[in-house]
């Protein structure tokens, strides 16, 4: 349970179980955009809005963790000008918000495939982690290029080294073994996965980490994300039994 002083106060005025990680899967910015009669880039853009939304949120409600997907590995197969304007947006978030994150103690982590973006993405992400590695307020991670069936045999493939080196014995790999080898390594496994705009998928998102997490999926675009939604798919997860295959006694 999360020891902030906000979710203690939180849960005792509106009644809400605050969960210690969310994860959100930010759908729905290209069909805002269609709907208002504005490019795919502008979706994105106003998608960019609501991150700062639902960050400014997690820390009033004191989440302690906060992981958003914001372009999976499969999102290359869109046309490569819609990619461009996708990896500019997370450069300039990075960029501009840094300052602003790092004094409001928030821990920047970014999960996915480095190879694949370019050097002075790949500088930037590091400056960004370093910057922020010490601090102990929000861990926001960042899913961006990632896929969870790749995590897990990235994950494989540094165990098995481990194993073919003799560091490691293979009777000993656990769960948490695996664990460890992901790139959520040291965070908690998500408690409630967020979807927007009414698709009812994973779409390759921490597969692992998800075993048992409430999945909450509302109709909303993710550039209408607000607190209202935020409230809304707390209220649904509070209302949920989490038995972890147990009975209610
Ligand atoms: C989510 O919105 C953003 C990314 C996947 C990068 P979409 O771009 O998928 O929006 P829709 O699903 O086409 O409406
Ligand atoms: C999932 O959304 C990826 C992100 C939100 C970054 P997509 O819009 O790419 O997922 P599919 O293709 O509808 O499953
Ligand atoms: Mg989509």
């Amino acid at each position: 349970m999360s020891t902030h002083p906000a979710t203690a106060s939180i849960e005792a005025q509106r009644g809400l179980k605050i969960p210690r990680h969310i994860g959100v899967i930010m759908d729905g910015n290209g069909r805002w955009a269609k709907q208002r009669g504005l490019g795919r880039s502008e979706g994105h853009k106003a998608g960019v809005e609501a991150v700062r939304r639902i960050v400014a949120l997690a820390i009033e409600y004191g989440v302690d963790c906060l992981t958003l997907f914001s372009f999976s590995a499969e999102n290359w197969r869109r046309p490569p000008d819609e990619v461009r304007f996708i990896f500019g947006l997370l450069r300039r978030f990075v960029t501009s918000d840094l300052e602003r994150l790092h004094d409001q103690n928030v821990r920047i982590r970014i999960i996915g495939g480095r190879e694949g973006l370019e050097r002075g993405l790949r500088g930037i992400i590091h400056d960004v982690e370093s910057r922020t590695a010490a601090n102990t307020g929000l861990d926001l991670v960042i899913a961006f290029n990632y896929g969870a069936k790749t995590e897990i045999v990235n994950a494989t493939r540094a165990i098995a080294r481990k194993v073919a080196s003799g560091e490691l014995d293979p009777d000993s790999i656990d769960e948490a073994t695996i664990a460890r080898h992901l790139d959520t390594s040291g965070l908690p496994d998500p408690d409630l996965i967020l979807r927007t705009s009414g698709e009812m998928r994973l779409s390759n998102f921490l597969l692992w980490q998800s075993a048992y997490a409430e999945l909450v999926f509302v109709e909303e675009n993710w550039p209408d994300f607000d607190e209202a939604v935020f409230v809304r798919a707390l209220k649904s997860y509070t209302a949920r039994d989490r038995r972890f295959g147990g009975v209610r006694t």
